[in-house]
């Protein structure tokens, strides 16, 4: 009999690069221990990792945003939680990218990090987006921090089903959430279908909007998403719908997509302590499609993918 691979574990990876994107943004590049190159090598996008911040230390006082100068000070007891924007398993070497947003005092330590320090993390974690067979088109609908698991599951998709077509929608507040893109934000003109950054590197069309009109369409993403299907009317046979966002964009898009009959998955967030399913600190609640009874699920374990029909939306 032979063993199955090792899911998760606790790894050491090393710094290859942390660069800001815009002014709240950064872009980590990690090269993971050999021992970690078995269980990313089977980890599928959406998945993520929990990174223990605890020993890093606070940027320069006056690199601390005024905004954050006091929650700066906590100390950070709990690992926390990130997805990929890409996994890259080679000759043996993984090299794991994240985008990260500098939110508060772990994401904070994190921008101090340079090419060569080590960090301690346990992953990967979570079930992640699941690929059905025979879908001609994907539509990937992100919302501001939710757009790293896409980036991740459009590069997966293009490698594992050249044939589906590709279609994002991105949104953010203002043009300056769009820097996960890493886009030079002169380059981005203010028109409704910009192939940006990742996407257009994949070649994907791309349809932007912002709350405020400062790039691509005035409004919300969910509203773009609509139209376009309204406009379109995909075959729902064919078609499959990934989100990632905050919860009230994830929840119109789990409405529209039922209103159009399209399967959809949202990676859902919860603030989480384990990481791993003991804390039950991450609860989601969620239908039992057998008979109809609310259940609650863990975000950690049985997530961060869900169907979006499995979710009770409050
Ligand atoms: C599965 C998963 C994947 C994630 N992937 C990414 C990623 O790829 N890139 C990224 O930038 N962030 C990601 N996050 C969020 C990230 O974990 C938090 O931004 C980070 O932990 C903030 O830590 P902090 O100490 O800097 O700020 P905190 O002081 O802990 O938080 C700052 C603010 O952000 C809010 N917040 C923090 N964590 C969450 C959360 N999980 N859900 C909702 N609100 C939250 C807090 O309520 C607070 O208002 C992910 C979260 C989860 C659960
Ligand atoms: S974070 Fe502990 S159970 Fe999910």
């Amino acid at each position: 009999m032979t063993d199955s691979p090792p899911k998760k574990g606790v790894f050491n990876a090393t710094v290859l690069m942390n660069r800001s994107l815009g002014d709240k943004f950064c872009r980590l590049t990690l090269e993971l221990e050999k021992k970690a190159n078995i269980p990313f090598s089977h980890a599928s996008a959406g998945q993520f990792i929990e990174i223990d911040i605890s020993k890093l230390a606070l940027p320069a006082e006056k690199l601390i945003p005024q905004h954050l100068s006091d929650s700066a000070q906590r100390d950070i007891i709990l690992r926390r939680p990130f997805s990929f924007a890409d996994i890259d398993c080679n000759n043996d070497t993984t090299v794991v990218e994240i985008l990260y947003c500098v939110l508060g005092p772990a994401t904070l330590r994190m921008k101090t990090l340079k090419i060569g320090d080590s960090v301690n993390f346990i992953g990967p974690l979570g079930n992640g987006f699941k690929i059905p067979e025979n879908r001609k088109l994907a539509l990937l609908v992100a919302g501001g921090m939710g757009a790293p698991p896409l980036i991740h599951l459009a590069k997966v998709l293009k490698k594992q089903c050249p044939d589906t077509e590709l279609i994002a929608f991105v949104g953010a507040k203002a043009l300056a959430g769009l820097a996960f893109f890493d886009i030079e934000t002169s380059k981005l003109k203010k028109e409704t279908d910009i192939a940006l950054g990742e996407f257009s590197r994949l070649n994907i069309k791309t349809f932007i909007s912002t709350d405020d009109g400062s790039a691509g369409v005035k409004g919300f993403v969910s509203e773009s998403f609509k139209n376009w299907l309204t406009k379109n009317k995909p075959d729902d046979k064919d078609t499959i719908v990934y989100a990632c966002g905050p919860e009230a964009m994830l929840s119109a898009t789990a409405a529209i997509s039922s209103q159009f009959k399209l399967p959809c998955q949202v990676s859902l967030e919860r603030r989480m302590a384990c990481g791993t399913g003991l804390c039950q600190s991450c609860a989601v609640k969620c239908r039992d499609k057998a008979n109809g009874n609310t259940i609650y699920k863990l975000c950690c374990k049985d997530g961060p993918v869900f169907w979006s029909d499995e979710v009770v939306w409050e």
